[in-house]
């Protein structure tokens, strides 16, 4: 029937199921039917309706169809590398040690405070054509590393050109990422000028381009107090919090987060049992970063196991950035989801798609049941466990339909 296509020749398909947090729908020799952009059907081939037994098909090549995977913590631009600090820090030198002296962050702010906006967006791009080859069909990407006005307002010009060249993206306003080298020690007069002067200006110049407002609340960055200033003025202005909270310590940011009704808590290395209750109590979706937690070189995983019991439900995320996580690998992020915060496949599987999707609000992505709009990635194993299974595989899916 009408403008349908059948993608069928798959081994079989995986996805979750809305509504249910961690159930999965596992279908061997399945098919699925597109319609306008959206899954009219899902299901066993043999069971296929007749009314789109003769619709245009696409081979699946005997794959398996699983959702895209959607990346809800990015920090997708930024100039230069920090190649040399990373040295440091196998070395033995700590990741706050190099902060506190000028370096971390801040050598990223140098570097893209120097960049044009066209610089950016190329950067931008090739990235994000990385992610697409890898299987991931949609990002939150935040600004951050430009931390004045002007610099921030280029991270936000890069990404909408982004978008106008058909990236499906998600942009979060987070000049509250560090203080920068102008406030050296002035936390609070910074907090005081991004809430007051720069979000307000920031959306005035680009209405509509952000989304979401992030902070980065830990010991020696930005407190509870500061924080919440902040994303009140984004709610303010229409931009629903997201947080960076507890990564190195634990400062409360979840609980902050269940507070402002935020989209996501992100991090959670160090979350107290109380701020999990307070996130599923609270419809937070905690965001965890487990290739942070490797690069970083800590034995503080967050305690996922924990949170699932007490109800949360987990998204996984990659935190894309040029310092504690310069990896655009969606397999090392399910890798390290099933191997070290002991998550099932099942449960990475919901947490890479479903979850980080409704983090998002978009509750059309991220599953192939009837009615999303997903692109599929069609994975070329016998079973999708393998995709965890054979640790180093570099698996390529061929997205589509
Ligand atoms: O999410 N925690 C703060 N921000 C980043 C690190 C950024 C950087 O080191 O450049 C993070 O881990
Ligand atoms: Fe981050």
């Amino acid at each position: 029937m009408n403008n349908a296509t059948v993608l069928t020749n798959l081994k079989g398909l995986m996805s979750p199921v809305p509504g249910s947090p961690w159930k999965v729908d596992r279908i061997d020799d399945a098919a699925i039917v597109r319609m306008e952009g959206r899954i009219a059907w899902m299901g066993r081939r043999a069971d296929l309706p007749a009314e789109w037994a003769d619709s245009p098909a696409t081979d699946g090549q005997g794959g398996w169809a699983l959702p895209g995977f959607v990346d809800p913590h990015t920090h997708l631009l930024f100039a230069g590398d920090r190649s040399g600090e990373f040295n440091r820090r196998l070395h033995g030198v700590p990741y706050a040690q190099i902060a506190s002296e000028g370096g971390g962050i801040r050598e990223t702010v140098r570097a893209t405070r120097a960049a044009t906006v066209q610089e950016l967006v190329e950067l931008g791009e090739a990235r994000l054509k990385v992610l697409r080859a890898r299987g991931v069909i949609h990002i939150e990407a935040k600004t951050g590393y430009g931390l004045e006005l002007e610099a921030e307002s280029r991270l936000l010009e890069a990404y909408s050109e982004l978008k106008r060249r058909g990236w499906s993206l998600d942009v979060t306003l987070l000049p509250a990422h560090d203080i920068p080298l102008e406030y050296a020690g002035d936390a609070e007069g910074y907090s005081r000028i991004v809430a007051d002067d720069w979000l307000p200006e920031l959306v005035r110049r680009h209405p509509g381009a952000a989304s979401y407002c992030d902070v980065f609340i830990e010991t020696g960055v930005f407190t509870v107090a500061q924080g919440r200033r902040i994303l009140d003025a984004g709610k303010r202005l229409g931009l629903q919090p997201r947080i960076h909270a507890d990564e190195l310590s634990w400062t409360g940011g979840a609980e902050l987060a269940a507070e402002l009704g935020a989209a996501s808590a992100d991090h959670l290395m160090f979350c107290s049992e109380q701020g999990m209750k307070a996130m599923a109590a609270g419809n937070v979706t905690p965001i965890l970063l487990p290739v942070t937690t490797l690069c970083l070189g800590m034995k503080e995983w967050a305690p996922s196991r924990r949170m699932i019991e007490t109800g949360c439900q987990v998204a996984l995320a990659s935190d894309f950035n040029p310092g504690s996580s310069p990896c655009l690998d969606p397999l090392l992020v399910l890798r390290l989801g099933c191997l070290q915060l002991r998550l099932t496949f099942e449960e990475a599987l919901c947490a890479m798609t479903l979850h980080a999707a409704r983090s998002l609000g978009h509750n059309d992505l991220g599953h192939l049941q009837p009615g999303a709009r997903t692109p599929i990635a069609l994975w070329p194993v016998e079973d999708p466990l393998e995709l965890v299974y054979w640790v180093g595989e570099a698996y390529v899916p061929s997205v589509s339909f």
